[in-house]
């Protein structure tokens, strides 16, 4: 009996309303445009209102993602939370997350940083291949704000809050997860962290004073990790399945650097126009990263249904996470706004 590939039938997402720009942050820290422009890309990026919560960016997307499936909470069989920036330390986010959706399943909350969401959407697969669900959420929500410095021109000018999630389902057809790769490299991970408010250094006054609760990066350690890993990965993720990333319809990137998408494509001989890119709008959003581009992907008709993506997340950890997935019928629901728009005409 051969088992069914987890496919992707619902996709929604969430931004906050309220947004940052480089010209704001410029009135912040001693920084600007030009330079958050030509090192990273980033124009702008959303940050949470007082009305934002990790929960309710988390239901925001989990509500259009089951009204694209034709769900209600009630059919999920299980919720997967990937986010490392929970409303409380205790419970997990997933709790909070399923009560808010009037859920009765199980909820998973899984931590890898900015690949977080990839691993969720991996392990969920897991799931479904083996038969144990076939209703299966999975949300990348991310309040990073909440964990940035906003002292630090280094680090302040690249993150933003957001949300997004997909249903999966078994797959009647070839529709679905084709491959993956997950990785990790514990051994680096003092390049990207949050050194304090944890057990190893508690929540203290030394702790508030040094700034030890914000993230601390070490930006060229991670951009070269990034690099190695967008290429290494993809090419085994394509290689497992019997392809090339010059094979790829859409590559779903890590949204973190311009700079290291375009180094990838020009090592790979690959257009940008293969890229989806969207971090211009939203900077980095960790783990909702790459759901929000995947769903943005989607929405903008960039993926149709028997496109095959290949996606790769990295960050802290230092971690990594590859798929490749190829997209269904369901895909036949999502209505470009052009389309739209040229229809009324
Ligand atoms: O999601 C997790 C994954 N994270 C990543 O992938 C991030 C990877 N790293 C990066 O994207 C880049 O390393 C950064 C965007 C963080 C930094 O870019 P860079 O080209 O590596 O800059 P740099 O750290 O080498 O700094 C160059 C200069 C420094 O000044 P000096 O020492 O040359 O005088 C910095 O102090 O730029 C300065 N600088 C800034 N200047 C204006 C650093 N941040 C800023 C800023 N505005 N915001």
């Amino acid at each position: 009996m051969t088992m069914p590939r987890a496919e992707i039938t619902g996709w929604g997402k969430y931004v906050p309303g309220k947004v940052l720009t480089n010209d704001d942050l410029s009135k912040m820290v001693d920084t600007n445009d030009e330079w958050i422009t030509a090192r990273t890309g980033i124009k702008k990026r959303h940050i949470r209102t007082e009305a934002d919560t990790t929960t309710s960016m988390a239901c925001a997307a989990a509500h259009e993602a089951l009204a694209v499936a034709g769900l209600t909470p009630a059919d999920l069989d299980l919720i997967v939370v990937a986010n490392s920036s929970p409303d409380y330390l205790l419970p997990a986010p997933a709790n909070l997350i399923q009560h808010q959706l009037g859920a009765k399943c199980p909820a998973l909350t899984l931590a890898a940083g900015c690949s977080g969401w990839v691993y969720s959407l991996v392990t969920a697969s897991q799931f479904i291949q083996t038969g144990a669900y076939k209703n299966i959420i999975v949300i990348g929500v991310e309040l990073i704000s909440y964990a940035i410095d906003y002292t630090d021109r280094s680090t302040c000018v690249l993150f933003g809050d957001g949300a997004a999630a997909v249903i999966l389902q078994p797959s009647q057809t070839e529709a679905g997860v084709m491959t993956f790769e997950l990785g990790s490299d514990g051994e680096h991970a003092q390049h990207l962290m949050v050194p304090g408010g944890g057990t190893r250094k508690p929540l203290s006054q030394e702790v508030v004073d040094n700034r030890e609760m914000y993230i601390r990066m070490n930006g060229q350690e991670v951009f070269k990790f990034a690099t190695r890993k967008l290429i290494s990965c993809l090419h085994n993720i394509t290689g497992s399945a019997g392809m090339s990333p010059a094979d790829l319809d859409l590559i779903i990137p890590h949204q973190a650097n311009l700079r290291i998408i375009e180094y990838a494509a020009d090592k790979l001989q690959l257009p940008m126009s293969k890229f989806f890119i969207n971090l211009h709008k939203y900077g980095n959003t960790s783990t909702a990263s790459i759901p929000l581009a995947l769903v943005e992907a989607i929405e903008e008709g960039r993926l149709k249904p028997g496109d095959v993506t290949g996606m790769v997340a990295f960050g802290s950890g230092l971690s990594w996470a590859g798929a490749v997935i190829r997209m269904g019928e369901a895909l036949a629901k999502a209505q470009p706004q052009a389309e739209v728009e040229g229809a009324l005409v």
